[in-house]
């Protein structure tokens, strides 16, 4: 089926959103006026999500984006979550023609928005600036809270992102698929359009079994903590995302009210890295939730403050990430 230059785009800008070790772990399929988003199981990161949390948080931002940029392009759009037959949640995002003002400025910061690992400028947010993101809209059941540096809750914060570094760092299995997804040189590059690139890590181009062996002796709980620290002192605040039920649909919601974060925080000028460990580790999850004495199950850790811009992640092309008939749902 012939998709519309419109929509094509639209898709494109879905394709923009953030995802677990850039997996990029959906599909679309566009019906008419509808665009679907679907899990692509095959970009799964069985062994730091396994219960595929952090691939339905992506989903969720990438139909963000669509929701967001869809007035530019002279659309209201209306998003839903459903359970297939199959056993998967899929987002439907249905278009409307409307009489809109031309307005840009969405698609802008889509294209903006980034995750910076960079050691940050030690600058504290201004006051009125966190209390603009404490107004960003949340969908029902997730919550959002925001710890300043050095705080009590942010100490805990720290700490747990610690001791998540910790198992991680010593798990054989973790550190197998985290080097799965890096892509040492630009001919690594281009051949994925995925992953983790040398760039994005602030690093040099190397040849693939070179690199590798680099980066395996940094994947050190001492030399992790370290620079981790080191980028923690230098944030402003700690953003803590959590959901009420921890369920797909749940999930699939803080990817919706996450990217909404990320494109204020991006309109605000502000940076964001992630340090998810505590909410990513088994053994420390519940011990976690309980020492924050919050709501919700915590799920997504970022830290916030200035910053210079880093590179930029790749993307697949909208062509390897669309589904053009319902029998290939299952097969891609
Ligand atoms: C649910 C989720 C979890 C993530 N967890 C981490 C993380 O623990 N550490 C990290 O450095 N980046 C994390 N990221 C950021 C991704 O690596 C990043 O979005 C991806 O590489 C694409 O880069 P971009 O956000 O700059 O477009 C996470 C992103 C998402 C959506």
């Amino acid at each position: 089926m012939e998709i519309n230059s419109e929509i094509r785009r639209l898709i494109e800008l879905g394709t923009k959103a953030p995802s677990g070790h850039n997996s990029q772990p959906w599909k679309f399929k566009v019906i008419d006026d509808r665009i679907e988003i679907h899990p692509n199981f095959s970009c799964s990161l069985p062994v730091v999500d396994p219960s595929h949390r952090e691939l339905y948080i992506s989903l969720g931002c990438a139909g963000e984006n669509i929701c967001a940029a869809a007035p530019a392009f002279g659309y209201i759009a209306n998003w839903s979550s459903n359970l297939t037959p199959s056993g998967k949640y899929s987002i439907q995002i249905d278009l409307k023609k409307a009489e809109l003002e031309p307005d840009n400025s969405m698609p802008k910061l889509i294209l903006e928005r980034q995750s910076n690992r960079s050691i940050f400028k030690g600058k504290f947010i201004e006051e009125e600036k966190i209390d603009m993101l404490k107004r960003v809209s949340l969908e029902e059941n997730i919550n959002a809270y925001f710890f300043k540096k050095d705080s009590i809750q942010s100490n805990v914060i720290k700490n747990f992102i610690m001791q998540g570094n910790e198992i991680q760092m010593n798990d054989t299995n973790f550190k197998n698929e985290l080097l799965s997804w890096i892509r040492f040189n630009q001919g690594h590059v281009n051949k994925t359009r995925n992953g983790l690139t040398y760039r994005v890590m602030g690093a040099p181009p190397m040849p693939k079994f070179l690199g590798k062996m680099i980066v395996k002796s940094f994947l050190k709980p001492e030399k992790q903590n370290k620079s981790d620290q080191q980028k923690i002192d230098s944030s402003s605040h700690f953003v803590l995302l959590t959901s009420n039920n921890n369920t797909p649909a749940e999930w699939i919601a803080l990817g919706f009210s996450l990217e909404r974060l990320l494109l204020k925080l991006t309109e605000l000028g502000i940076a964001n890295a992630y340090l998810n460990p505590p909410c990513e580790v088994d053994l420390l999850s519940d011990e976690f939730k309980n020492s924050l004495q919050m709501n919700g199950y915590p799920t997504i850790i970022m830290r916030i403050g200035y910053a210079d811009k880093t590179p930029y992640s790749p993307r697949r092309e909208v062509e390897e990430v669309l589904l053009n008939n319902e029998s290939s749902i299952g097969k891609q």
